[in-house]
């Protein structure tokens, strides 16, 4: 950690955090987290790296106060992480998107920014620029519940930031998402730190967290195995590289009969620069968009909201008046999405019915069970009447 980030203020530190998951006779069934020690300070981007099921996602719902550790301490925002006044300070992208798949983009956002208490005002406004930022303007009037992936996942960010949160939790933020997705969530994540936010990031795309983050903490099997920046962990410190223009062949000797004498026979290697293949992609489909290629998919965002930009005003932020029980978001939601169902159901319960009506107007209706006397009698008669034409024929 360098020095001027080590006088920032503490966001959240974990000692001897440990999560362990038991089965229904109470019995350990996972140590997801097992005893990690980490910090994270004030403007930093922090990644949560390992592979699946070392106990990212749990961390992180710890510090939301989702879960309870089994032992360790846990400060968020220097409170406990149940403290409500922390959460109002959070904004987080769950890994799953959490949405309710009824409402609109922009009813989304709405619910989301009313349960921060934001002004009519102040959430039109900001809905229109985070819609704008994650490129999902021209799907704003569409039902969340069809988004594809990508679209999920960018409603789910934006979400994250209708409060302006001091702290954001991005678990798996660029999962299902396009390399233009990709690099557009990147470039939010370093523009929000440049506006002093806190973000810790989870990931198993390597890449991902590279790009953006100050500090890692690889976790594996609950276990930190690793963390520092990304200079400490990355340099090789006992190799050198000269990044030149192209040489001219001349001076390409001189400096080749330079090495040799100097490295005595070691072995070195020179070569070209390589772009990466995000980088070689991006440019591609730039100068595709350039050329108006059409596309029915995602609408390029990228403009970064002006609330959430560097020298917003303080009235911008997140309101202080919002006191609500643990978890209001996911409760509320939760209530809407199962009155939703319920009406749902009524609904399709109701077409049965119209439909079961329908047949019934129509020609689907159940013949008359014949009348068995009747057809006795009817052949009774039938017989009557042959008996009297051969009687009578005779
Ligand atoms: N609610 C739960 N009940 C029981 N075990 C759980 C629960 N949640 C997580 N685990 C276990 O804890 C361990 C860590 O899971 P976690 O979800 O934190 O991993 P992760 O690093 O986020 O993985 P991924 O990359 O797949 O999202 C796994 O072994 C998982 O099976
Ligand atoms: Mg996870």
């Amino acid at each position: 950690m360098s020095e001027a980030t080590q006088d920032k203020k503490i966001v959240v530190k974990a000692i001897g955090l440990t999560k362990v998951f038991r089965d229904f006779w109470n019995r350990p069934k996972a140590k997801a987290v097992n005893d990690i020690d980490f910090e994270v300070r004030e403007g930093e981007v922090v990644g949560l790296l390992g592979p699946n099921g070392s106990g990212k996602s749990t961390t992180v719902k710890m510090i939301l106060g989702l879960l309870y550790p089994n032992a360790g301490q846990l400060t968020v925002l220097g409170k406990s992480p149940r403290a409500v006044d922390a959460k109002r300070e959070i904004g987080y992208l769950p890994e799953d998107s959490y949405l309710y798949k009824y409402l609109t983009a922009d009813e989304t956002l709405d619910f989301f920014g009313s349960l921060f208490n934001l002004s009519r005002t102040e959430r039109k406004l900001r809905i229109e620029q985070l819609l704008d930022m994650v490129g999902l303007a021209h799907a704003r009037n569409r039902r969340v519940g069809e988004f594809s992936k990508g679209m999920a996942r960018r409603i789910g960010l934006a979400q994250a930031m209708i409060n302006d949160p001091a702290l954001l939790i991005l678990d798996e933020p660029t999962s299902g998402l396009d390399p233009l997705g990709c690099r557009e969530v990147k470039d939010l994540i370093l523009m929000l730190k440049k506006r002093g936010k806190t973000v810790i990031v989870t990931s198993h795309l390597l890449s991902d967290v590279e790009d953006v983050c100050d500090r890692v903490v690889i976790l594996y099997g609950g276990k930190i195995r690793a963390q520092g920046t990304l200079s400490e962990l990355l340099e090789v410190s006992d190799a050198n590289r000269i990044v030149t223009p192209a040489l001219p062949a001349a001076a390409m000797t001189r400096l080749l009969e330079l090495l040799r004498a100097s490295l005595h026979g070691e072995e070195f290697t020179i070569d070209h620069p390589r772009r990466s293949l995000e980088d070689f992609f991006l440019d591609v489909i730039n100068r595709a968009k350039q050329d108006s290629v059409e596309t029915a998919g995602v609408v390029g965002g990228g403009r970064i909201a002006n609330y959430l930009q560097e020298g917003a005003t303080d009235e911008n932020r997140v309101l202080e008046n919002l006191v609500k029980p643990d978890l209001p978001i996911i409760a509320a939601e939760k209530k809407r999405e199962e009155e939703a169902l319920r009406r749902a159901e009524e609904e399709s319960e109701k077409q049965r019915l119209d439909q079961a009506l329908d047949g019934l107007d129509k020609n689907e209706v159940p013949e008359k069970k014949p009348d068995d006397k009747a057809e006795v009698r009817e052949n009774v008669a039938e017989a009557d009447e042959k008996l009297n034409n051969l009687l009578n024929d005779k």
